[in-house]
């Protein structure tokens, strides 16, 4: 691979994505070399005026008659999201609530449509928030939790996966793309494992979505939640989505048992009666103006495709990976990511003794990556927005702060977000 600047210019020069670019907020303006657009995306600029006509028209004019408008958000942006992004066809993907939340419901119900079954299933290295649900909904079912090991730099393998499968397993949690190394899942073996088992797949698709193909209905996927506020830039705490797949929704029931998935919800019945279709997982009253920018990401994901969108991810992770070799590695630094592009979805982490150190002395010179225990630096270009050049320039500053050392002046000690 040609590492000169030059190279990277070219292929800006030739990239079909560089248009959406002048779309987002700050970039080329604010001078950051933003790599974290995996934890929170840019801004699209169409977000304000966007929210600005919610609030200024919707609420602020049409009052509490808007909600006739509102009541079909969930759905519609779900359906716009599942169509545009997931692989999805309609009636499948509701937006509201939080990742936590939304994992909280489909594993419950879930669960409950496996009885006899008494084992969940997640690895030992899945986000935090997955292992935490797992193990409550475990504890509060009396169901034994079986965390299985996965790689922290390499992901899944999938004999181990194999291993910890049986007829006891009612439902199985697993990120599509790794929080930590962007390891990326081999969907369609998991996918056999898992229902070979006879149990239901559930994914975290929130470093998946709007950064590699999700062909949810295609892959006979079951349910899925995954955020907004990553590469679908919905804006800080966006809500989040579900998926369940049609011939389990009637089969599912929410163990959240809110208004806002019963049926006729507006005949205020004496009981509870899940609504038909996706709604049946809606809960209490969805925010509104969250929802208004999750609509203008996702469009935005859309218009782009996913395709174009993970061809370029796979591009600049390489170039990352490639730099990497050349100017980071004989400083001390290690890939811990998969080295394959096909194995990875749009983020690349390195590791160094002193990451957290790393991490300050990088955003003191504009770059912005973010810091993963135990040692972890992880750079998440954003494809819609981040061009080849920020990727080069912002691997020259980290050789730089290596070779001048500079990072040493910085505390070692954590910040309470990192
Ligand atoms: C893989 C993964 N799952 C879940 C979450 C948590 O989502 P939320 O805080 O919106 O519930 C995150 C947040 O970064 C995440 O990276």
């Amino acid at each position: 691979m040609d590492l000169s600047r030059a190279a990277a210019e070219a292929l800006d020069a030739a990239d079909p994505l560089a248009g959406f670019r002048g779309r987002f907020a700050g970039a080329g303006e604010d001078g950051l070399l933003y790599l974290d657009g995996n934890s929170l995306g840019r801004m699209p600029l169409a977000t304000p005026a966007t929210l600005s006509r919610v609030v200024e028209e919707e609420w602020a004019r049409g009052l509490v008659g808007s909600w006739s408008q509102w009541i079909g958000a969930a759905t519609r942006i779900g359906d716009a999201l599942g169509t545009g992004v997931l692989g999805a066809a309609p009636g499948q993907v509701l937006v509201g609530d939080s990742t936590t939340v939304n994992l909280y419901k489909l594993l419950v119900a879930g669960a409950a449509s496996r009885p006899g079954r008494d084992v969940l299933v997640c690895t030992a290295d899945d986000f935090p928030t997955d292992r935490y649900v797992v193990a409550g909904v475990a504890e509060a079912r009396g169901m034994t939790v079986r965390e299985i090991e996965a790689d922290i730099d390499q992901g899944l393998d999938l004999e181990v996966l194999a291993a910890g499968l049986d007829e006891r397993v009612a439902v199985v949690v697993l990120s599509l793309v790794a929080y930590r190394s962007g390891a990326l899942a081999d969907v369609a073996e998991v996918t056999r494992l898992v229902h070979e088992s006879g149990a239901l797949l559930l994914w975290d698709l929130s470093h998946a979505v709007g950064a590699v193909p999700v062909d949810l209905d295609a892959s006979g996927a079951d349910l899925a939640v995954g955020c907004t506020y990553k590469y679908l830039n919905g804006g800080p705490g966006a809500p989040a989505f579900l998926y369940v797949r049609r011939e389990l929704q009637e089969e599912l029931r929410s163990p959240i048992q809110g208004w806002f998935g019963q049926r006729d919800q507006f005949e205020m019945g004496p009981e509870y009666v899940p609504a038909e279709g996706i709604e049946r997982f809606g809960v209490g009253t969805p925010p509104v103006l969250g929802m208004a920018s999750v609509e203008v990401g996702a469009a935005l994901v859309a218009e782009a495709g996913i395709e174009t969108l993970a061809a370029k991810g796979r591009a600049m992770t390489d170039l990352i990976v490639a730099l990497g070799d050349a100017w980071l590695v004989p400083e001390g630094v290690a890939l811990a990511s998969p080295r394959e592009a096909s194995r990875r979805g749009s983020h690349v982490t390195f590791a160094h003794p002193q990451a957290w150190q790393l991490t300050q002395a990088l955003v003191d010179r504009q770059v912005v990556p973010d810091f993963r225990t135990p040692d972890r630096v992880r750079l998440g270009p954003a494809p819609l927005y981040t061009r080849f050049v920020d990727v080069w320039d912002a691997m020259a500053r980290f050789r730089e702060i290596l070779t001048d050392r500079s990072y040493e002046a910085f505390p070692a000690e954590r910040a309470r977000v990192t």
